[in-house]
């Protein structure tokens, strides 16, 4: 018996064996359908913070390339020059000009001596594959001689070069192409002159040529890509309520042309660029196959609200952000964003009113913003946050944002009833969850799998829970100021926590239609919380498949006897496995890969007798079960 059970599951071990729990029972019916799954159930949630859109998906290497981040931090503490270094003997100081038009912006002014110049970091290293193009473009104007230009680590490693000609007194743009002859994760981008320079320049860029549309960085992308997402949420999270009004999240700040942008600072610690600013974010939904659902600030900050009677151009950004997306080209914001290159609508269909928020000012601020939408776009979901246990009462709700940040432990007992548990009045967006250890810089896997329980239950909850999304997405492992997250970046690697893969792997077995799925498990102790052993699911798929989602939450393997009826008594099945290991194992920078989904191949003659490994995902896809 025991050597039957280990030829089957690779991952459990003898001692598991030894340790085996009692038995748990899963029986579907096929022939009780139990409505339908909620159709946008996962998404992403996508907030500027940890850098996660400068020096994370947006795929610019230059940080700081305007020369516009600010000398000072929120505390009016002196920050450096962000990124930029003087090469050999050469000054390099920013000032501040006006053009012609009165618009004042900030300029790099070098002077270097021959052979000496300044260099951009990028984001902690620029990486560079040999092979790839390198699209630099910059504003030049003074230098009488031309400037090499070299990706490398200050002169030991040329991984591309090209040269700038030598220029008069206007601005000139230049555009030049590096190729990489060499691959490299710690470049910077050199500029050397070669005669002694007094000179100026700004808006520096580096795109690499794999970039997704020219914008987003390919690997990151792509991890992105794999989780399916219905929907994105974005910008923010508490970046859209900045600390006071003063950093709030303005869309229309970030619509001129990217040289023009205003950088912002940043609450999570850093200036962010703007340069994805809301068209931006736009065109990656749009990308991704995802649904927009932009998160609007309220008039409300951390610290700071927009008084009641100034709250008029608030409210008018949220009608003119709905325009924006959803109007034709004949309207005034559908002809901006026609302008902009997109004259097809993006169909907005959510928006969310604030992040966080509560108390009598949220509700009297929501009531505003519902009123004035409500008039004019009826069609519009709107979302409201439920914060702190604050529910809106000044107007109907038709989808309330509740966010939870808990132990794995709460996910496994706690968090899987609170939805079977919630009234059905009320549709929730989960719209920030994500399990915290003490130690979990990572996430490792016990988090993740106590998200996994806790998407059972809200993909068994399809009346009450329409959307869910993880919290946050993605961090540069040079600044994460939050943790854990869902994907990391470095300058040369992309990884996901174990969270990342349960994500994707509920995203790639959405069902349709959610079936019966009766379920006897041992009760079991989590902590001091009492829950049960095994947690499990049943949707049927388009293709016809039946799927079972089985969480093992404790740290033994445990029986299981799984039963679908309704259907043949005899198929073929795929079932897919996460997990089986100790619960802090993790996926790091050194071990990218460490914890990776297997796939087991079968036959099944109902009932089957499983085991499923300690602190585990399995998902069962039972092929052709109906009866024709
Ligand atoms: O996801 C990180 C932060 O957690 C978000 O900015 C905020 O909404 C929540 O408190």
């Amino acid at each position: 018996m025991k050597r039957q059970l280990l030829a089957s599951f690779g991952a459990v071990s003898l001692a598991m064996l030894s340790a085996l729990a009692d038995g748990a029972s899963i029986s579907v019916d096929m022939r009780e359908v139990r409505g339908e799954t909620a159709h946008d159930l996962w998404g992403i949630f996508f907030e500027d913070i940890d850098l996660s859109i400068d020096g994370g998906v947006y795929a610019e290497l230059v940080r700081n390339g305007s020369f516009e981040e600010g000398s000072i931090n929120r505390w009016n503490k002196a920050l450096p020059l962000a990124a930029w270094h003087p090469v050999g003997a050469a000054e390099l100081n920013v000032r501040e000009i006006e053009d012609d038009g009165g618009k004042r912006y900030r300029v790099a002014s070098i002077r270097a001596k021959k052979g000496c110049g300044f260099s951009n970091e990028g984001f902690f290293g620029i990486a560079v594959k040999e092979g790839v193009e390198y699209f630099l473009s910059l504003r030049i104007r003074g230098n009488k001689a031309p400037i090499s230009v070299s990706l490398d680590r200050t002169g030991a490693l040329s991984a591309a070069t090209g040269e700038i000609a030598a220029g008069g007194g206007e601005w000139a743009d230049v555009a030049l192409t590096l190729k990489a002859v060499a691959t490299d994760s710690r470049c910077s981008l050199v500029f050397r002159t070669a005669a002694d320079e007094d000179f100026e320049v700004d808006c520096v860029s580096l795109m690499p040529g794999d970039a997704v549309n020219g914008l987003w960085r390919r690997d990151v992308f792509e991890r992105l890509a794999a989780l399916k997402p219905r929907f994105l949420r974005f910008p923010g999270g508490c970046w859209v309520e900045g600390e006071m009004m003063k950093y709030a999240y303005r869309w229309k700040k970030t619509l001129p042309p990217r040289s023009e942008r205003k950088p912002q600072w940043n609450l999570w610690m850093y200036w962010s660029s703007n340069s994805v600013g809301f068209y931006e974010y736009l065109l990656l939904a749009e990308a991704l196959g995802a649904k927009p659902l932009f998160c609007i600030n309220a008039g409300m900050s951390h610290k700071q609200n927009q008084p009641m009677d100034k709250m008029g151009e608030y409210v008018q950004d949220a009608l003119d952000c709905i325009e924006f997306c959803n109007g034709d080209a004949g309207t005034k914001w559908g002809a901006v964003r026609a302008a902009m290159g997109h004259p097809k609508p993006f169909n907005l269909e959510y928006l969310e009113i604030g992040n966080e928020n509560f108390g009598e000012a949220y509700d009297e601020r929501y009531a505003l913003y519902h009123d004035a939408i409500r008039a004019k776009y009826p069609e519009i979901k709107l979302i409201a946050n439920f914060f702190k246990d604050w529910h809106v009462k000044s107007r109907h709700v038709e989808i309330e944002d509740i966010h939870h940040y808990e132990t794995p432990e709460w996910f496994m007992t706690k968090g899987v009833e609170f939805y079977d548990k919630a009234a059905a009045a009320t549709s929730f967006f989960v719209g920030e969850y994500a399990a915290q250890d003490a130690i979990g810089f990572w996430g490792d896997l016990k988090g993740a799998i106590g998200e996994a329980a806790f998407m059972v239950a809200l993909e068994r909850n399809p009346g009450k829970v329409r959307l869910a999304a993880y919290a946050p997405l993605i961090a540069n492992v040079e600044h994460s100021v939050w943790a854990p997250n869902l994907i990391y970046v470095s300058t040369d690697t992309v990884f996901g926590s174990p969270s990342w893969t349960v994500q994707k792997l509920f995203a790639e077995n959405m069902g349709e239609t959610l079936l019966a799925c009766a379920m006897d498990a041992p009760d079991s102790k989590f902590g001091n919380l009492d829950g049960k052993a095994i947690v499990a699911d049943a949707v049927l798929a388009g293709n016809g498949d039946v799927v079972v989602k089985a969480v093992n939450c404790t740290g033994e393997a445990t029986k299981v006897t799984l039963n679908v009826a309704g259907g043949k008594r005899e198929c073929s099945y795929v079932r897919t496995v996460f997990g089986g290991e100790a619960a802090d194992v993790h996926n790091s920078l050194y071990e990218p890969e460490r914890l990776k989904e297997h796939t087991i191949r079968g036959n099944a003659a109902f009932p089957i007798a499983e085991t499923l490994p300690p602190l585990s995902l399995s998902i069962y896809r039972f092929k052709e079960l109906s009866q024709r």
